[in-house]
């Protein structure tokens, strides 16, 4: 889809659909907007009469539609309900611009235009940067292999932001692009998440990284077995032994140094300071059938996903490349297929991780913490960054204990958890602190190893978060469970009900907050500027 942003009038637009947004009426007493005035003059006063006869009353999910005719070029009016001003922000901005993207596809719309509201306590461009998102993130479908569903509707190809002011234009530009980089970033982590394991092995899922690292510039390398075995990623190499498709850890870099010439190049500054490093570490198990301690057949299939904190990584590197983050970024991702056979690990197995930690492996199917041990102190003592952040489809108890409403965020540096937590909110992707205590990491001591990969059901998710924190050292380190987050009808906390993250099973969710993340660890948030950890 290409989205302008213009500061021609709504009555001028040439478009199959044009959307105004208007606000929920107080009283009977209706003062409209000066562009829906005009729209409303031009059709003899229709719009006047549909709200005079109280059928729309411009709350939020009221849509009415009016055929002007020929008296201005638009095809189709449709009014949309904004609702109350005081209650909107960002994400009600893009649960709108999906509403607008449903109600084109509905009258097979290939264009539309959408009056960009006023909104107390939201600078426009804020407003068409969430525009752009919603618009962008609700025309995704995971249509791959339904030849049926790509022929039948026509999808919306153009849409055009109207503003009035000619001085707003180049922020308002500026904006709708970086939301468009970032849905679409999303996008990008939603499709990979919903690809099914047989056409997303580790290999391709390495692949898909590569073709997008070549895209926008970044560098990317990937590991095979042999290298695997070469660097000791023993917690790899066991999880993916069962499978013939053969695991993988793929590195994807953005540095901003070599984008601007050679290594130790000066940077815009004037220094030539290296530019601080956060890891972005990603579970990439691209089916999890438990392995030897093989899961239930209810919803295996959705086993797939549990790759989705890989396609996560994936599509925020995208979007650090292409939004040129000032700071160095790197992705590392685990990638390897849980499943049982004559080579696959086995309860018992004792596995010596990449940091020579040794882990008794108690349950096959807790496979995603050791294949994150390798990732974790690999991205640790290779690129010694100031923060690191994983993602990783973890624990069932997650999912229990937050549902789909929030990420669990765990930690073991205060001032990181909360700069992740503030940005989580900042992109209605919500993580909700969860404890990481000294005997949560006592619980997974092994009697036969440094630890054990399993503690019992009891307060998992904290355990599961214990295990890892072995193999970060005292680097800054969070880590989001994104089980219940990742896909899912409603994956993602909405505002409000509907939304253009409706029915498109991964969501992505998480993409652009890790950005906003990633961008904020340069600002006052940034670990060094932050107290210690209190661990
Ligand atoms: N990928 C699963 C966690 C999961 C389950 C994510 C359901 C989303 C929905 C993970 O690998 C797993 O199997 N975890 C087990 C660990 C247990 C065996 C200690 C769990 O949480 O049940
Ligand atoms: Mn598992
Ligand atoms: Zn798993």
């Amino acid at each position: 889809m290409q989205i302008t942003v213009e500061t021609r009038n709504a009555i001028d637009a040439r478009t199959a659909m044009l959307v105004l947004l208007v606000p929920k009426l107080e009283d009977a007493q209706w003062r409209p907007p000066p562009r829906t005035a005009a729209v409303d003059r031009a059709l003899g006063g229709q719009i006047t009469s549909v709200i005079a006869s109280g059928d729309f009353r411009g709350r939020v999910g009221e849509a009415l539609l009016l055929y002007p005719n020929g008296e201005i070029p638009a095809e189709r009016v449709q009014l949309l309900g904004l609702g109350e001003e005081r209650e909107l922000n960002a994400e009600s901005v893009r649960c709108l611009a999906g509403r607008a993207v449903d109600a084109a596809k509905d009258r097979r719309a290939t264009s539309i235009a959408i009056c960009a509201p006023r909104i107390r306590g939201l600078r426009l461009p804020e407003i068409t940067q969430a525009l752009a998102e919603g618009l962008v993130l609700a025309s995704y479908e995971f249509d791959t292999y339904r030849e049926r569903d790509k022929d039948a509707a026509p999808s919306l190809k153009r849409a055009s932001l109207l503003i009035d002011r000619p001085t707003d234009l180049k922020a308002a530009r500026d904006a709708s692009r970086t939301g468009v980089v970032l849905a679409e970033s999303q996008n990008l982590s939603r499709q990979l998440s919903n690809e099914p394991a047989n056409a997303l092995p580790p290999a391709e899922l390495a692949n898909a990284a590569k073709r997008m690292a070549r895209e926008v510039g970044l560098k990317a390398q990937v590991m095979s077995v042999a290298e695997l075995k070469k660097h000791k990623m023993g917690g790899i190499l066991a999880v993916g032994g069962g499978s013939v498709n053969t695991p993988r850890l793929i590195v994807l870099d953005h540095d901003p140094r070599s984008s601007r010439g050679k290594k130790g190049a000066k940077s815009a500054a004037g220094s030539t300071r290296q530019a601080p490093t956060v890891c972005l570490v990603g579970k990439g198990i691209t089916f999890d059938s438990g392995g030897i301690s093989i899961k239930p057949s209810a919803a295996m299939d959705e086993m797939k996903h549990d790759m989705s904190g890989a396609a996560t990584v994936i599509g925020a590197l995208r979007a650090c490349a292409l939004l040129k983050l000032p700071i160095r970024v790197v992705g590392v991702i685990a990638a390897a297929e849980n499943l049982p056979s004559s080579t696959a690990y086995r309860p018992g197995d004792v596995v010596t991780t990449m940091s020579g930690k040794t882990v008794e492996i108690l349950n096959t199917d807790a496979e995603g913490r050791v294949v994150l041990a390798d990732a974790l102190h690999y991205a640790n003592t290779k690129f010694k960054p100031e923060a690191m952040v994983d993602l990783a489809t973890l624990t069932g108890a997650c999912v229990v204990a937050l549902g789909k409403w929030a990420t669990g965020l765990f930690g073991n540096h205060e001032g990181l958890i909360e700069a992740v937590r503030a940005a989580g909110e900042s992109t209605a992707e919500r993580a909700w602190p969860m404890p990481l205590w000294a005997e949560h990491r006592k619980a997974v001591r092994s009697s036969v190893a440094d630890i054990k990969n399993t503690t019992g059901r009891d307060g998992s998710s904290s355990t599961a978060a214990a295990f890892l924190a072995n193999f970060v050292g005292k680097t800054p380190w969070v880590h989001l469970d994104i089980a219940g987050t990742a896909w899912g009808q409603q994956a993602i906390p909405l505002p409000q009900e509907g939304s253009h993250r409706r029915r498109r099973p991964a969501t992505g969710g998480t993409t652009a907050g890790l950005e906003e993340e990633t961008n904020r660890l340069t600002g006052p948030h940034a670990p060094s500027s932050l107290p210690p950890s209190q661990k």
